[in-house]
């Protein structure tokens, strides 16, 4: 196999601010040959996500190991078997997992890998690190059992416009909510109106607080909480009895040196309610519902498929960062191979 080339993008530097493409260095080696026990993928799909960032500062997140300088950068993709000497994987399995920026990889198939095989069900296999993967997972494992929705409770989504959000916002609306989204931006917030939103915040040139105000005379039933700070706060200040939120992720403290410091956590007391941590992997027994109940809907119509695809493996760190500049709408990706260079002989 030393005729093929590995194509990697490794940690350069720690980023500090938004990433910069010198943070990033692009590695080529040949791939040396298969062990007994190992199987060879090759890269179709990778995801693009906010948590990469943390990865390249060496920070132990998503429960991966911390990256030092020089090492190949963590993420999921979708990807298949071009060749095994694995009993649980055959050649020409479509998988999605821990595959990193990497072109091929040779895996042993480790639990911390979390390799799925992907069900044929006549979608795009994109879909596996999209709505049929961890995102859509989140989307629906943070929102429905965490989020314990009923129809007719009113549903504020922060990050609106991004993977999570804009899947969340539609699954709220399947379930008989009313939905209000936020985003940043003019065409961000025409977005999340598009995806069924009943109401849209503009953070970036509303007054938050008083527009949450206005538009729950009678409280929040659910807030799902992609952003943290600021957000999270002024949703704390309108809670209906009983209400839930659920801390899937807080993109806006990042960056920050100094953590956003919670001050008014205690209107949870007066309202009886609740805030749910959640993180994706201990929702692991609920994947296979999840799945299934995405691409139901995907195929009955009734949830819109919203990827951001940025083309071409040499354009990863580009993603990337256009991800905190907050450019994508819906779940970003990069296209390595599309599915036509698919084989299942
Ligand atoms: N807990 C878990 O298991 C889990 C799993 C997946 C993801 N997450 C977390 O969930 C969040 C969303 O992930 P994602 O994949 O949907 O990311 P994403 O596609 O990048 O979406 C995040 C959105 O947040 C908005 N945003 C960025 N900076 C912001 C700020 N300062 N204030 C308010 N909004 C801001 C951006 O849109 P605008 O243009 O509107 O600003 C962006 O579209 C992230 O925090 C991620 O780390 C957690």
């Amino acid at each position: 196999m030393s005729e093929i080339i590995n194509n990697q993008w490794r940690v350069a530097a720690r980023p500090y601010g938004n990433v910069k493409i010198s943070d990033f260095e692009l590695h080529r080696e040949p791939l040396r040959e298969l062990e007994v026990g190992e199987f060879l993928l090759r890269t179709h799909y990778l995801n693009l996500a906010p948590v990469m960032r943390m990865y390249m500062q060496g920070t132990s997140a998503a429960g991966e190991a911390p990256l030092d300088i020089g090492d190949v950068i963590h993420g999921r993709g979708v990807a298949q078997v071009l060749a095994s000497k694995h009993p649980d994987y055959q050649m020409g399995d479509v998988l999605q997992g821990q595959v990193g920026w990497q072109t091929y990889k040779i895996s042993k198939g480790t639990a911390g890998e979390r390799f799925y095989i992907m069900p044929k069900r006549g979608l795009s296999y994109s879909l596996g690190v999209s709505l049929l993967g961890m995102t859509g997972f989140s989307a629906y494992c943070g929102f429905v059992k965490s989020g314990y929705p009923k129809s007719g409770d009113v549903v504020l989504v922060s990050g609106a416009g991004g993977g999570v959000g804009s899947i969340v916002v539609q699954i709220a609306k399947i379930l008989g909510c009313t939905v209000i989204g936020i985003a940043g931006g003019e065409n961000k917030c025409n977005f999340v109106s598009s995806l069924g939103a009943d109401h849209v915040i503009d953070y970036k040139n509303d007054n938050v607080v008083n527009k949450i105000k206005t538009l729950t005379p009678n409280g929040l039933d659910i807030y799902f909480d992609n952003v943290g700070g600021e957000i999270l706060s002024a949703a704390l200040d309108n809670l209906a009895m009983y209400a839930r939120i659920v801390l899937c992720g807080s993109i806006s403290e990042y960056m920050r040196e100094e953590p956003f410091g919670l001050k008014n956590y205690t209107k949870l007391r007066s309202t009886d309610s609740k805030m749910n941590g959640f993180f994706v992997y201990n929702h692991e027994p609920d994947f296979k519902e999840a799945e299934q109940k995405l691409a139901c809907w995907i195929k009955e119509g009734r949830i819109q498929i919203k990827e951001d695809v940025t083309n071409g493996f040499s354009q990863m760190p580009y993603g990337l960062q256009n991800l905190y500049a907050g450019k994508n709408q819906g779940v970003a990706l990069c296209q390595i191979l599309d599915d036509s260079e698919l084989v299942f002989d």
